[in-house]
């Protein structure tokens, strides 16, 4: 009986024994991503969000933005790079863009590098484009 008692007693803490503090597991903050895909257009004073991936050109035109001159509203390849008509200035976020592709750099050869065809590029993040640069 008496084995019992002092085994007990030598696993209380006595006063003024430092207690073992328990370690703070500090959580890991959320890495934030780039920004969700939008697109702003500066000339029209309007920002429509966009899926990752989606399509500059079709995003502009599901929402009323005017990508054409009248040139283009009459002979506009209809998104196949092939006219050049559907350029825009990208002032922001270039590189949450597609990279230009071929049909791009054949067509915008003469272009600033900032210039892309709305319509052979993909949005991943937010961009800030002027229309009919
Ligand atoms: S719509 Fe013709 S090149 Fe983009």
């Amino acid at each position: 009986m008496s084995n019992l008692q002092s085994s007990e007693t030598e696993s209380l803490p006595t006063e003024g024994t430092a207690v073992e503090e328990t370690p703070v597991i500090m959580e890991k903050p959320q890495t934030k991503p780039a920004g969700s895909p939008s697109i702003k257009f500066l000339k029209e004073d309007k920002e429509v969000v966009a899926a990752s991936g989606a399509n500059l050109r079709l995003r502009a035109l599901e929402n009323g933005i005017d990508l054409y001159t009248f040139m283009g509203k009459m002979m506009n390849c209809g998104g196949y790079g092939q006219c050049g008509t559907c350029v825009i200035e990208v002032v922001e976020g270039m590189e949450n863009l597609s990279p230009r592709t071929d049909v791009e750099n054949r067509k915008l050869k003469k272009k600033p590098d900032n210039y892309r065809l709305a319509c052979q590029t993909l949005v991943n993040g937010p961009v800030t484009v002027n229309t009919k640069p």
